[in-house]
């Protein structure tokens, strides 16, 4: 899989990508992130990227043309799955869409800063509009480093068995049970019995009624689909 992140931050992004399983995964050649400095596809001096919008009103709007140069030069080397646009109005991330961009091939995450960006570009170039969750971040960067993180690690060969995400809280819209490690009591605070029972079949089935029990309390939006 390959990701083209444009931004007009990437020394910002950059850390995310530097540690634990994205780095792995890049390592290992399971996952390529380029970073694309908006302000090299600009035309003037200034390296400006925004301006004021029509009709007046605070904040500035992203200019079209330079996202227009960078998306189009990447189309043009390659197809592209997705152009995605990180703004607080767009349909929230879930496990669900996260399961889906992992198997694709090639997708763009089009920061936005601002107001966001001109109109124009999300009804030409982008195909999927993504929010991490119902708050106003100060830009896409950190919106699209989480949707990395979600996808990358769902690439197939990214995780291995140890890590599986199969059994990650969401993956089938329940939230995940409670774990524990050693010591078995701790100041007197023991572990479930049957975790040290060896009894597999009835270690599963008390996962399973935790993570029900679990969902219920915290979230039970989920079992309603
Ligand atoms: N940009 C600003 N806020 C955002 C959010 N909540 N999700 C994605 N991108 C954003």
């Amino acid at each position: 899989m390959r990701i083209d992140i444009i931004t007009v931050l990437p020394d910002l992004m950059k850390s995310p990508f530097e540690g634990s399983i994205m780095k792995r995964a890049i390592e290992k050649g399971h996952v390529e992130v380029h970073f694309h400095n908006l302000r090299d596809y600009t035309a003037n001096n200034y390296k400006t990227v925004d301006d004021y919008q029509f009709g007046g009103g605070a904040g500035m709007v992203m200019l079209i043309e330079p996202i227009d140069k960078c998306i189009s030069g990447l189309k043009a080397e390659r197809n592209y799955d997705e152009v995605i646009y990180m703004t607080p109005d767009g349909e929230t991330l879930n496990q669900s869409t996260a399961n889906t961009l992992s198997l694709k091939e090639n997708i763009i995450i089009l920061c936005g800063h601002y107001k966001g960006v001109d109109q124009r570009v999300r009804d030409l170039f982008v195909t999927k509009e993504i929010s991490i969750g119902d708050y106003v971040l100060s830009g896409g960067e950190l919106g699209a480093a989480v949707l990395c993180d979600a996808i990358i690690r769902l690439v197939p060969g990214v995780l291995n068995d140890e890590t599986s995400a199969l059994t990650d809280s969401f993956q089938d819209n329940l939230l995940a049970p409670p774990v524990y490690t050693r010591p078995a009591d701790y100041k007197g605070h023991k572990v479930p019995d049957v975790l040290l029972s060896g009894n597999f079949p009835k270690i599963e089935q008390w996962r399973e009624d935790q993570a029900y029990q679990r969902t219920k309390q915290r979230r039970p939006d989920l079992l309603e689909d």
